[in-house]
């Protein structure tokens, strides 16, 4: 090929895969997720845990699509968006969580926080090394479902730090693993 045909074409390659780039429309950031208006009546609570030292109760949800299509040994579905919503345990009179007849906590109405982590493929592009969650965002929302703008750093590196290899998810992880 002559020389200037060459050029010309990696030219094309080169902005056609730019337009690729900015049709996906993708920056890294917490903004990519967006909390499903529907999710308490649809998502499947899987785990409920009991936070001794925070006096609180994390009820965790899970998208019903990534619920049923998760595998064991398997990176968790495309898609995936799991809520951890908390609530506030009913203490007793000496500030102590009371405790139903199972010995769980009992939760008090209302949301006092939610943080969300959601795959999407594409996503993650950007983050450095360092930072990185293979293909996970992770986002803050107030118990009202409006955005926080608390940082997500620490989501990143604990989740990045402890579970690398379990696709960087806690429980889901050990549920998919061990579910009948
Ligand atoms: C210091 C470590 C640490 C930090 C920081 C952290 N997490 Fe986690 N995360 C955990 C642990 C441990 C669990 C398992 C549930 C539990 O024991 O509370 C978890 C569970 C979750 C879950 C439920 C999914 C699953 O598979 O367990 C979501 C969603 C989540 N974290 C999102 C976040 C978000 C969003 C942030 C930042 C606002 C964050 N996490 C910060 C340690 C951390």
């Amino acid at each position: 090929m002559q020389p200037i045909r060459s050029v010309l074409a990696a030219a094309v390659v080169l902005a056609l895969a730019g337009v690729a780039i900015a049709q996906t429309g993708y920056t890294p950031g917490p903004h990519n997720i967006t909390l499903p208006s529907d999710w308490q009546q649809r998502f499947i609570r899987y785990a409920t845990v009991d936070n001794a030292s925070r006096k609180i109760i994390r009820h965790i949800y899970v998208n019903p699509e990534a619920f049923a299509a998760a595998r064991p040994g398997q990176p968790l579905p495309d898609g995936t968006l799991i809520i951890m919503a908390d609530t506030r345990a009913r203490l007793g009179a000496d500030g102590a969580p009371l405790l139903d007849q199972q010995g769980r906590f009992i939760p008090e109405p209302g949301w006092i926080a939610m943080g969300v982590q959601e795959k999407r493929a594409g996503w993650g592009v950007g983050y450095g090394p360092e930072k990185r969650n293979g293909e996970w965002e992770y986002a803050r929302f107030n118990g009202d479902g409006t955005r926080s703008t608390a940082s997500v750093e620490a989501c990143f590196t604990c989740h990045l730090q402890t579970r690398a290899r379990e696709d960087f998810a806690f429980n889901f992880w050990d549920y998919v693993q061990t579910r009948k």
